[in-house]
């Protein structure tokens, strides 16, 4: 993977994982139009890249995650530009949380407005010590519109989700952690501890979890248990199942191939 990016960095480890880091330090690297753009792109490669198992997602510095959607940008928007833009930040949320490679944010610092509303788009969090999430918005005259009303309701429930958007209340990570918006604090560094997630969820047969996260996502739809079952029988009749249940028999460690 050669890409090159002005506004993140995209880099890859010898065990699969990407990361991704926003890189506009000198704005908390909030979310213009360029670095949504190169977003949607680098998610794009992760999705494609079949030497890539997982991705984290991240911001440059120790201060911020994501700051936000950029405010200076916001503040020309009419009806139908905001309604456009709001459409183009659900649609590279909904991207990253499309993906079946299990993506996790690394929330080093301020997850605000779309930064948090970025990290609610992947299916884990990690925080680290210093994060704070917020939902700043109705203090701005807006709502969230990147998707954080939507997901957050299902993340946290909807009296907490309600709540967090309508009093733009800012969260430090402890608090966010007991109300499940995030999986774990990080001891240390937030990247190394998603990265040590991660290798503990890549251990298990590849196509299972792409699976278990197409699973999951269906839940609440009317569809999740004919998916559910459907896919349960799909991966019956794969060769990780045959050799999962063989090394369990065999009282060895699997060896996955993903087919
Ligand atoms: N959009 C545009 N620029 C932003 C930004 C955003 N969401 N968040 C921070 N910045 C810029 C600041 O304007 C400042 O730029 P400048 O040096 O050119 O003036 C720079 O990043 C550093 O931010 P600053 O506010 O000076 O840092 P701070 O430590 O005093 O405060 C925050 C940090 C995160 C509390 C504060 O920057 C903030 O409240 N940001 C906006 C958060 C927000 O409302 N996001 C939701 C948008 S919908």
């Amino acid at each position: 993977m050669s890409l090159s990016f002005d506004t993140l960095i995209l880099d890859r480890d010898d065990n699969g994982i990407a990361t991704i880091t926003i890189n506009r330090p000198a704005k908390l690297n909030a979310l213009n139009a360029e670095v949504l753009e190169e977003l949607e792109e680098a998610v794009k490669a992760i999705r494609k890249d079949q030497q890539i198992m997982a991705a984290i997602l991240t911001g440059t510095g120790d201060k911020a995650f994501v700051a936000g959607a950029d405010i200076r940008e916001l503040r020309d928007l009419d009806g139908s530009a905001g309604q456009a833009t709001s459409r183009k930040g659900q649609q590279v949320m909904q991207l990253v949380e499309d993906s079946r490679k299990p993506v996790v944010a690394a929330v080093n610092g301020y997850a605000l407005g779309g930064g948090a509303e970025l990290a609610m788009a992947c299916h884990l969090r990690v925080a680290g010590d210093n994060a704070v999430f917020g939902l700043p918005e109705v203090g701005l005259g807006l709502i969230p519109g990147y998707g954080g009303t939507q997901r957050l309701p299902l993340i946290v429930g909807r009296a907490r989700a309600l709540e967090m958007i309508l009093s733009a209340k800012q969260l430090k990570a402890a608090e966010a952690l007991e109300m499940g918006l995030v999986n774990r604090i990080a001891e240390d560094n937030p990247v190394e501890a998603a990265r040590s997630l991660l290798m503990t969820i890549l251990e298990n047969g590849p196509l299972a979890i792409r699976h278990a996260i197409e699973a999951v996502y269906q839940s609440g739809t009317g569809e999740g248990y004919q998916v559910e079952a459907d896919l349960f029988g799909k991966l019956c009749e794969t060769e990780d199942f045959a050799e999962g249940t063989s090394a369990f028999l065999e009282k060895r460690p699997a060896d996955f191939k993903g087919k």
